[in-house]
């Protein structure tokens, strides 16, 4: 309980005036708002009751999306006429706190992270109460459905900031659990049936023995994928493709009985175990009626609270690879401390279990 309001604290302290969420606040390539960790923050909060918060981040982002609906159009009638996009075309995946693109060199074709925010604002209208989108987040969500259902099927950098040759199915779900609730919102037939089309191709290219993969032609599992049921819903909790999915992560991606790692191969400050994907495991094990084992993980990720109750991006532990650590300590610094994403999946988790 103590750690959920110093969650909540951390959170409220590290919004910007305009809205914002800083990734992390004493890590200089984090201090960025991205629309991924951003809109898991907003849920976050609005699932805490601090449903003000979540709409200053909500206007924040929607503002960033209608200033760009030239730039959004344009790549829709370059996609429809069949020209080639470029850089020029795709929206940036973070923003400084007053809502500009960044201009060091950074992997921005990312596709995640609007899927996410699509959810995340519907998700905050029915959370907080209110019937209809106002003007400014309606064409935001426009814009933002149209690009996502025109560019679905584009390879893009993934939810890590990686592979940008692949499809990846992470991207996908929140596509399409952004479309879903877009077509819903706005009455748009069409964005359910392209949502429709993404699941089957899901289906059709994304499972390998009975279980979803990370990218389309590769086998292994990533720890983000419950969310293809949790809270995308793609499929149901407990199908039998996400109880496989899960079984997957746990036996590849925990190592004694320790937090959940990305995936098998990251190496990114050795690549040690994810508080926010052990406590979205543990969200997960609440969807399918399993809360013991939330449980467990809950008491995991509050474990690695330093002593002013924040939370880090990674804890270094059961490393992948541990000479990949060092290198990444001497780049950037010290592991993110506190991440604002896993504080707000700590919060997610902990008010899914009560
Ligand atoms: C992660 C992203 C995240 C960003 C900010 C990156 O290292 O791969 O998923 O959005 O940090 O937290």
């Amino acid at each position: 309980m103590r750690l959920f309001r110093r969650s909540i604290e951390i959170i409220l302290a590290n919004q910007a005036p305009t809205g914002a969420y800083i990734a992390s606040p004493n890590f200089p390539t984090y201090h960025y708002s991205w629309f991924r960790d951003g809109t898991y923050i907003a849920y976050a909060m609005d699932a805490a009751g601090e449903h003000e918060s979540a709409q200053r981040f909500h206007d924040w982002a929607a503002g960033i999306i209608a200033a760009r609906a030239s730039q959004i159009r344009n790549a829709l009638e370059r996609r429809e006429k069949g020209e080639r996009l470029t850089s020029q075309d795709y929206l940036h995946t973070r923003y400084t706190l007053d809502g500009r693109e960044a201009t060091e060199k950074w992997p921005n074709f990312q596709l995640d992270g609007f899927g996410a925010w699509l959810w995340g604002a519907s998700q905050h209208l029915a959370l907080a109460g209110l019937e209809a989108p106002p003007p400014k987040w309606r064409e935001a969500i426009e814009l933002l459905a149209s690009y996502l259902a025109a560019l679905w099927d584009y390879p893009c950098y993934d939810q890590w900031e990686e592979e940008p040759d692949h499809i990846h199915i992470y991207t996908l779900v929140t596509i399409y659990g952004g479309l879903q609730a877009s077509a819903k919102l706005l009455k748009r037939r069409q964005w359910a049936d392209t949502a429709e089309t993404i699941r089957s191709f899901v289906l059709a290219n994304g499972v390998i023995d009975g279980h979803l993969v990370k990218d389309i032609g590769t086998k292994a599992v990533d720890g983000a994928l419950v969310a293809a049921s949790t809270p995308y819903g793609m499929f149901m909790p407990d199908d039998p493709l996400m109880r496989a999915t899960a079984a997957r992560i746990e036996a590849d991606l925990r190592k004694e009985g320790g937090g959940v790692h990305r995936y098998k191969e990251d190496t990114f400050y050795g690549g040690g175990e994810w508080i926010l994907l052990t406590a979205w495991l543990g969200w997960y094990y609440v969807e399918v009626g399993e809360p013991e084992r939330a449980r467990e993980l809950l008491a995991l990720v509050e474990a690695q609270a330093n002593e002013r109750g924040e939370l880090p991006e990674q804890v270094a532990r059961n490393l992948n690879d541990p000479d990949s650590y060092q290198p990444w300590v001497t780049r950037w610094g010290p592991i993110a401390q506190p991440l604002l994403w896993s504080h707000a999946k700590h919060l997610i988790l902990s008010n899914a279990l009560s």
